[in-house]
């Protein structure tokens, strides 16, 4: 098992960071840019391990894609039709995102094509795709209580009115494609809104969604046209920089270009609540995907209470919030947050019990986790589990920990951020 020695860092962090492109986007540029018809033209494109498990399923199934020397993705889409029945199983590595979005893609094909990916793939639940996208009309198996593999045969699809119940990006994506292969208008119910990615980008290529409320509305049968995509910095990926900052004495970090989605900006809304020193220096709300930059200096923080219609907004980022609120003066409790145990690894459990191991005061609750601070963590042998969201967060865990920490696993980090560490390291320079 690989190990990575990280060492406790007294100075301040300052600089800036470019974030790189956004996991969610970078998928769906992918996804679109291979049901559309013509070339599509993807910029800041995350080239992390999920993101490529979805370019290697679009091949597989007949997509002619580049990656071009200046970081630039071309995927040549023929629409729904172009898409042929793959030689080989589809492999999705660790991301829960390619196959729950490629079963509502795959759904609509008249093909045979089975999905499979890692261990964490195989304990994650697949039936809220696989039980709506059935009634549609797809044949969808799996293993014994509706784990990966899985194995799809598509066809005609019939459009339905569907109430999810789970407020899940994921799912809703997935019946949106469909959907969009689907005879007549598809409406989908949600819960709570979620990130809403997948409509603003059948608009940008050419499509119609509409959104009444909680209903989402769409039509089978649009002609989706190639387009060119800018993918924003991942605010999920910020997030790591923005609490190191908060909690890192006379910190000040500068990050470029992130997104600011409001469906997906609830950090920004509890660091402000609970007192940090964050400025967002420059914006443009106008673009397909919202996006700008922020600064972050260090403060007193107090503690706060995250839970209702604002989970689905920070859900990825519930994790480094735990940190957060381990360096907040009270009580914080995460409330709501039962989604956290389907993640890709149980979050309530490797959250909480490896901050235990640090020295965090924090208990774990059956919808999330209530933490006292502030407390002085120490180094210790950590893990992350094989899930980037923690092993990135134990990184940022060790910066402010008296003595060294072991990370067991820390490759996983590169399934959102590969350059995390180098990025890190940078602003521990400039003393
Ligand atoms: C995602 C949706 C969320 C999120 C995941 C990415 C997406 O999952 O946790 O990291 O890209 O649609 P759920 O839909 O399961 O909530």
């Amino acid at each position: 098992m690989k190990t990575r020695l990280l060492t406790s860092h007294s100075g301040s962090l300052v600089g800036t960071v470019a974030i790189p492109g956004d996991k969610s986007i970078s998928h769906r540029s992918v996804m679109f840019g291979s049901i559309s018809q013509g070339i599509t033209k993807v910029t800041n494109f995350l080239l992390g391990d999920d993101c490529l498990s979805t370019i290697s399923c679009f091949r597989k199934l007949g997509v002619k894609i580049e990656e071009h020397a200046s970081g630039e993705l071309r995927i040549y889409g023929s629409g729904f039709q172009g898409l042929n029945e793959p030689k080989e199983v589809l492999n999705v590595g660790n991301s829960g995102t390619t196959i729950r979005l490629m079963m509502g893609i795959l759904a609509g094909r008249d093909f045979f094509s089975v999905l499979e990916g890692d261990e964490s793939i195989a304990r994650r639940p697949m039936t809220r795709v696989a039980t709506p996208l059935s009634k549609m009309g797809a044949k969808i198996d799996f293993r014994n209580g509706g784990f990966a593999p899985i194995s799809v045969r598509g066809g005609a699809l019939n459009s339905f009115e569907y109430k999810l119940p789970v407020a899940s990006a994921q799912v809703k994506s997935a019946l949106l494609f469909a959907g969009l292969q689907a005879k007549g208008e598809t409406v989908i119910t949600e819960p709570e809104a979620t990130r809403d990615h997948t409509e603003r980008m059948i608009r940008q290529f050419g499509g119609t969604v509409e959104k009444e409320g909680n209903n989402i509305k769409v039509r089978g049968g649009q002609n989706l046209q190639g387009t060119s995509v800018r993918v924003p910095g991942d605010i999920s990926s910020a997030a790591f920089f923005l609490v190191a900052g908060a909690i890192s004495e006379g910190s000040s970090i500068t990050l470029e270009n992130v997104g600011l989605n409001p469906t997906r900006s609830g950090i920004v809304d509890v660091l402000n609540e609970m007192g940090a020193d964050l400025q967002i220096l420059s914006q443009d709300l106008d673009a397909a995907e919202p996006a700008g930059t922020l600064l972050i200096r260090s403060s007193r923080l107090k503690g706060t209470t995250v839970g209702g219609e604002m989970i689905p907004r920070l859900i990825d980022e519930i994790p480094i919030i735990a940190l957060l609120a381990t360096q907040a003066d009270g009580v914080t409790v995460i409330k709501d947050a039962g989604e956290l145990k389907v993640k890709e690894t149980n979050r309530i459990d490797t959250v909480v019990g490896e901050l235990k191991k640090m020295g965090a005061n924090i208990e774990a609750t059956d919808d999330g986790m209530i933490i006292q601070g502030p407390t002085a963590l120490q180094g210790a042998c950590v893990s992350s589990h094989g899930d980037h969201r923690i092993g990135m967060m134990l990184a940022v865990a060790s910066l402010i920990s008296e003595g060294e920490t072991i990370l067991e696993n820390p490759e996983a980090i590169s399934v959102s951020y590969p350059k995390f560490f180098e990025d890190l390291d940078n602003l521990k320079k400039i003393k």
